[in-house]
């Protein structure tokens, strides 16, 4: 049986550059929405010029007719100013991406010290933006970076008591636990690749650089805890798939990249993670604040976010179909795997 829901938001996706970028943005726009598109390019988004620019870039490869929405962030580096945050902001930013200092692709330029950023987050809380966090400590052993970032998290929540932020990526039982205690202005994104992978996926038997991410996935009891929060039907964990497609030539390599490109399989994996948990696909006939694909991948995100809800709707079909091995010369995540559900017509709801 076919069935439909409301259009998905894809809550962190990174897009590239052209002439990456040109066939990539089509496997997001096929399956969602709106997407939140990453900053870390070359040259990072941190001006109003170059976010104008981009988002030409991303509507070019996007093609009319096709309803897809971007939705744009900056990149919040050592010396932004205020003024350009406000400038950002008028350009159509609705949130800025912190990452600190080298602890991921194109962060070289991050953050290493917060304090010296406050005018910017003031800036962003009064202006209502979105501060999105990379929350991983530089430095820090690589299972217990997220949680070392915490201290951090905690003192942005303590001292800017109005600003939204989202833990992006949330990878450890720990940080979940955190998220707990934290006011209800605080949310984390969870990728789909974290709700299936431990490390023993990367590193337990042969090497496999195309389940190699930041942050790495960990052990059994962290998937399991995100697991349950996504199931649970917290309204503060939402979907962000962190899809992040490199050249296979980038990834099998002695220096890989981390990244894990889940944008074209994402949503049927999703649906098929909560079948097998034995929970609906869709709102429908549900009681609100309940858990299903439809809540975690189309509300909770866009309610934190306070966007309106998608009104057109996609429609899964119980098509099975082999993901391919390369798409443009990136290697997918789940390559030659069997999924039960395609896509199939769009229409109105
Ligand atoms: O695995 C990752 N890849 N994590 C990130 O934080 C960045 C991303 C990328 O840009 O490749
Ligand atoms: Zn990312």
């Amino acid at each position: 049986m076919p069935v439909s829901l409301r259009a998905p938001d894809d809550f962190h996706v990174h897009f590239r550059q052209p002439p990456l970028l040109g066939t990539i943005v089509s496997d997001t726009a096929r399956w969602f929405g709106r997407a939140l598109v990453m900053p870390n390019t070359v040259p990072p988004i941190t001006t109003a010029d170059r976010l104008a620019a981009y988002r030409r870039d991303i509507e070019a490869a996007v093609g009319e007719g096709c309803p897809f929405e971007p939705l744009l962030t900056f990149k919040v580096v050592q010396g932004l100013a205020d003024e350009q945050v406000r400038a950002l902001a008028a350009a159509g930013a609705i949130g800025g991406k912190l990452y600190p200092q080298g602890v991921t692709t194109h962060s070289e330029d991050g953050v290493f010290d917060v304090a010296s950023l406050a005018a910017v987050f003031e800036a962003m809380e009064e202006l209502d933006l979105v501060l999105e966090i990379h929350a991983e400590a530089p430095g820090a052993f690589s299972l217990d970076r997220e949680i070392a970032y915490l201290p951090t998290v905690e003192w942005i929540v303590r001292r800017f008591s109005h600003l939204r932020i989202v833990i992006e990526h949330v990878s450890s039982r720990d940080m979940l636990a955190a998220l707990a205690d934290l006011p209800p202005r605080v949310a984390a994104t969870v990728t789909v690749h974290h709700l299936l992978l431990t490390l023993d996926d990367v590193i337990g038997g042969d090497l496999r650089p195309h389940h190699f991410c930041k942050p790495i996935a960990k052990r059994s009891a962290d998937r399991d805890a995100l697991c349950a929060a996504v199931l649970s039907g917290d309204p503060r964990v939402f979907f962000g798939s962190d899809s992040a497609p490199h050249p296979r030539s980038a990834k099998e390599s002695d220096c890989g990249c981390a990244g894990i490109y889940t944008a074209p399989v994402a949503v049927p994996l999703l649906a098929e993670f909560f079948e097998r948990a034995g929970l609906p696909l869709t709102e429908s006939a549900l009681p609100p604040q309940s858990a299903c694909l439809e809540s975690f991948v189309s509300r909770w995100g866009a309610e934190f976010y306070r966007l309106p809800l998608n009104e057109r709707t996609i429609t899964l079909s119980e098509s099975q179909w082999v993901v391919p091995d390369d798409y443009d010369g990136v290697v997918p995540f789940r390559s030659g795997a069997k999924l039960r559900y395609d896509i199939a017509t769009g229409g109105e709801a």
